[in-house]
């Protein structure tokens, strides 16, 4: 067999973006399990069908290769915080998350954009994870668009949809926040630094402009910070990013706990600049829409 390297493997993996699920259950004695599970996917119309692997690694890994019934909801946009507890939390996942229940008595979670009941039908060996393949005895499903997940961040379709729709007289502006080892890259421009931007004719796809116009020099991320900036008449729009071994970008590379101290072009990408420094410490990412004054905070990871 080829060797292969498995951080490799789990980055290309990483490329395939996915929706995000919560898979349950119920051990013999009636305690809820769940997990957090992005390998769902639908497998047959007729019976209906889906499967979702599991790690062998998984404290309930042998009570869902074993259950009678599962359930898998599909989180909406906004449910980060839910994917998060079902991810990592170590204690009582249920008693933090609003939950249902199926006809067959496993919990699913509220606000999700469909839920899916399963008899177990399978469990197949496959490597470190066991495919769990359910027939499904019953689901719901709403309009919501479904929670993103690419490159080991969440992203929201929706958000950054809706923030597409621009008054037309605006300027159009993309920007990254390029990380390298604790650093930012910045450029200066006369009234001080700022993100390395690009200016578009038109909204459009400005994640696919961007990466067209980063290509081999950063991996774009999640959306960061997406506003009108009325004072400058721009509708700008600002992406999480990592910097490549081959980056090829010009600008300075700063200390991201120097950022505070600094002086940037307008006060709306200073305070960008100031939350990412402090966001940072934490890892607890937010998507910023609205304008230079006001706006909401959506989590992204
Ligand atoms: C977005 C995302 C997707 C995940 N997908 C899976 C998956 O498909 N299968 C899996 O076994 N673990 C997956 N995990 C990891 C599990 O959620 C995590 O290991 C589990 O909650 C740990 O539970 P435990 O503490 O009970 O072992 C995923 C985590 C995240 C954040």
């Amino acid at each position: 067999m080829t060797p292969v390297d498995p951080r490799a493997l789990r980055d290309a993996f990483g490329g395939f973006m996915t929706g995000v699920t919560v898979v349950t259950t119920r051990n013999p004695s009636g305690a809820p399990l769940g997990f957090t599970a992005n390998s769902f996917s639908s497998v047959s119309l007729d019976p209906p069908m889906l499967l979702v692997c599991l790690g062998r690694s998984l404290s309930s890994h042998g009570i869902f290769a074993t259950c009678t019934h599962f359930a898998v909801s599909v989180l909406a946009e906004g449910q980060e915080g839910v994917s998060n507890v079902f991810a990592s939390f170590k204690g009582d996942r249920f008693a933090r998350i609003a939950h249902g229940a199926d006809a067959n008595g496993i919990p699913v979670i509220d606000g999700a954009v469909a839920q899916f009941s399963c008899r177990r039908t399978q469990s197949i060996s496959a490597g470190d994870h066991t495919i769990l393949l359910g027939q499904i005895t019953g689901f719901t499903h709403g309009d919501g668009l479904g929670l993103g997940y690419a490159r080991g961040q969440y992203f929201s379709l929706g958000l950054e949809r809706a923030a597409m729709v621009v008054d037309s007289t605006r300027r159009i502006v993309a920007a990254a926040l390029v990380e390298r080892d604790g650093h930012v890259l910045l450029e200066e421009a006369p009234g001080g630094m700022r993100p390395p931007q690009f200016e578009f004719k038109a909204p459009g796809n400005l994640r696919a402009a961007m990466e067209a116009r980063l290509a081999g020099s950063v991996r774009l991320g999640s959306a960061y910070s997406i506003f009108d900036d009325r004072p400058t008449n721009t509708h700008y729009t600002c992406f999480l990013a990592q910097a490549t071994q081959d980056c090829a970008l010009e600008g300075r590379l700063v200390p991201i706990e120097d950022i505070s101290g600094l002086t940037f072009e307008t006060p709306a990408i200073a305070a960008l600049c100031k939350r990412f420094a402090l966001e940072h410490s934490t890892r607890d990412f937010t998507l910023y829409v609205g304008d230079e004054a006001s706006g909401d905070r959506h989590e992204i990871r």
